[in-house]
Parts: structure tokens; C-alpha cells; sequence
């Protein structure tokens, strides 16, 4: 066997690639990105030793192996993600937070879509290092393997060195020689729970919600229903956080920018006071 499949997936594959990521996650596999498909299949390809992109979909097909879909969903997600991603954007985050929960509580948060952990992780960081009370933080994905790599709180070198300052490194994190493991206090503060944005009910209400950079590769319906979503497990006073680039500035009537916390969005509160008759 040669070590890469080089015929690429046929029409027809690529609409079976495409029908199960969005009905699975509400992603779009836009048209100028299915070449991504051809690379992103290549590991599961050698490791179930088929010969091509389209014996994938006959396996996926003749439904013996229950974890499939699950595991060519995974290769297409993209799982970009890094530690203090947009460092001054979540700095602002915790500070809004204990500006607005009452000094003795414990703020909620969930960070949605998180991938591997590293939000998560840097958003117990900074709580912690600001000495309020811990925060409770709900971290989730709809891949089951980024989940299980995010619940181990272990990291490579390389994803160390993207954006974890060594002082950080130091105080929160102890290496083994080829990995570094966050420590129990942090990863106390954490629960991960697999959950799917655009199909699974929101899992509680929050005081600060991130979701970023997940959006813009939802369809447009997906990404309604997911604001829609995000608006109804937001605590009264809770701030929602997305990524730079995207916005529910006409997507959403359930959710505007936020009056006090510039770059946030919080729910619309819909007045239901009865009106008073006048004349
Ligand atoms: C580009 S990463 C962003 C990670 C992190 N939020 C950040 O900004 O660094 C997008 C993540 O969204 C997840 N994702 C995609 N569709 C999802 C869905 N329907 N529900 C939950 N997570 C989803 C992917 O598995 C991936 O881990």
C-alpha cells in the first residue's frame, strides 16, 4: 500500500462528505474549500487501510461500524484554536464578569465550541489569577476526540508555544519531557460535556457565554438557530463573546451589542410590562 490515497474523493463522495458534516454539525463545506476534503481524509484513509475517499463512503454506507460518521466528521472539523486566542478579547471578558456577578458568586460560564481546551484553560487562568471566587466553566464541542484530548489537560510543545506565556507555563502547567499537563486546580474549575450548537438544548444559562469562530462556517439557517440558542442560555445581564469577524448584527433579533461592554452582545429583553392605558 502507498502512503497516501491519491485518487480524489468523486462527485458523488463529496456529496456524501458534505450531506453528513451538515447534517451532523450545520457546517457548509463551501465549494471553493472541497479540496480541503482530499488532505483532511488522508490519516483515516491509512488507518482503516482503504484505498480511496470513496470506499470510505461504502464503509460509512453499509453501516457495520456505528463510529464512522463520528470519526469523518472529526477529520473535517477544522480545530484551529490556541491558548489567550485574541489575549486582550478574553482579558476584558473575566473583567467584565466580575464587574457584573455579585462579588461572593461564582460566575458561569460556558465556552462552546472550545476544541482542545485551550480557552477553557486560559479563562481559569485569569479568573484565578484575579483571586474572586473560582468560576464554574462548562467547556464543550461536537467532536468526541477534541473532548477527550481537552479532558486530559495535556498539551505538546508546540501547542504550549502558542500563545501560553512562560510565566503561565511555570505556575500552571507540569511537564512529564514531551508533554505538559494543566494542573488539578485549574482543570477542577472545568467540566467538558460533548454538546452540538445546532441540534442539542442549551445546557444551562450563563453569565458569559464564548462562541467564537465557529459561526461563520455554519449555514445561515444553522447560524440562526445557534444565536437563537446562545441568546436563550444567557443569564439576565449575561454577555455573549464571538470571534473577530463575526457578529449577530443581522442575524439575530434575539441578541444586540452590548450598551456597557464594548466588542460583547447581550440579549434583547423583551418588555412585557403591561402598557398603561392613558386618555
Ligand atoms: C476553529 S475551532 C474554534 C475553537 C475556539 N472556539 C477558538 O476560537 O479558538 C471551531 C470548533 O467548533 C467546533 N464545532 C463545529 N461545529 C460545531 C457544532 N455544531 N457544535 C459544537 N461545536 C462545533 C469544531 O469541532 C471546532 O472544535
Amino acid at each position: 500500500m502507498s502512503a497516501t490515497r491519491t485518487q480524489p474523493p468523486s462527485a458523488g463522495a463529496t456529496m456524501v462528505f458534505s450531506a453528513l458534516l451538515e447534517a451532523r454539525t450545520g457546517q457548509q463545506l463551501a465549494a471553493n474549500r472541497t479540496w480541503r476534503l482530499d488532505t483532511a481524509l488522508q490519516p483515516l484513509l491509512l488507518e482503516l487501510d482503504l484505498p480511496c475517499a470513496d470506499a470510505l463512503v461504502a464503509k460509512l454506507l453499509d453501516g457495520h461500524d456505528p463510529r464512522i460518521g463520528d470519526r469523518i466528521v472529526d477529520v473535517l472539523l477544522n480545530q484551529e484554536t490556541s491558548f489567550f486566542r485574541d489575549a486582550g478579547v478574553i482579558e476584558g471578558a473575566v473583567q467584565a464578569v466580575r464587574g457584573a456577578v455579585p462579588a461572593a458568586a461564582r460566575p458561569r460560564i460556558w465556552s462552546a465550541a472550545c476544541a482542545t481546551g485551550q480557552e477553557p484553560l486560559s479563562l481559569a487562568m485569569l479568573f484565578a489569577e484575579d483571586g474572586g471566587p473560582a468560576p464554574d466553566i462548562l467547556a464543550t464541542d461536537v467532536s468526541a476526540s477534541a473532548m477527550a484530548r481537552a479532558r486530559t489537560g495535556s498539551y505538546s510543545q508546540f501547542e504550549i508555544q502558542r500563545g501560553l506565556p512562560i510565566r503561565r507555563l511555570m505556575q500552571w502547567f507540569e511537564s512529564d519531557g514531551s508533554h505538559w499537563f494543566a494542573s488539578k486546580a485549574l482543570l477542577s474549575s472545568i467540566s467538558y460535556r460533548r454538546h452540538n450548537l445546532a441540534t442539542d438544548p442549551v445546557p444551562g444559562r450563563f453569565d458569559l457565554i464564548l462562541c467564537r469562530n465557529v459561526l461563520f462556517y455554519l449555514s445561515a439557517p444553522a447560524r440562526q438557530t445557534v444565536l437563537e440558542r446562545l441568546a436563550q442560555a444567557l443569564k439576565p445581564g449575561g454577555l455573549l463573546l464571538l470571534g473577530a469577524g463575526e457578529t449577530v448584527i443581522g442575524q439575530s433579533e434575539l441578541l444586540r451589542p452590548s450598551v456597557t461592554h464594548r466588542g460583547f452582545y447581550e440579549r434583547v429583553e423583551i418588555d412585557v410590562a403591561p402598557r398603561v392605558q392613558r386618555g
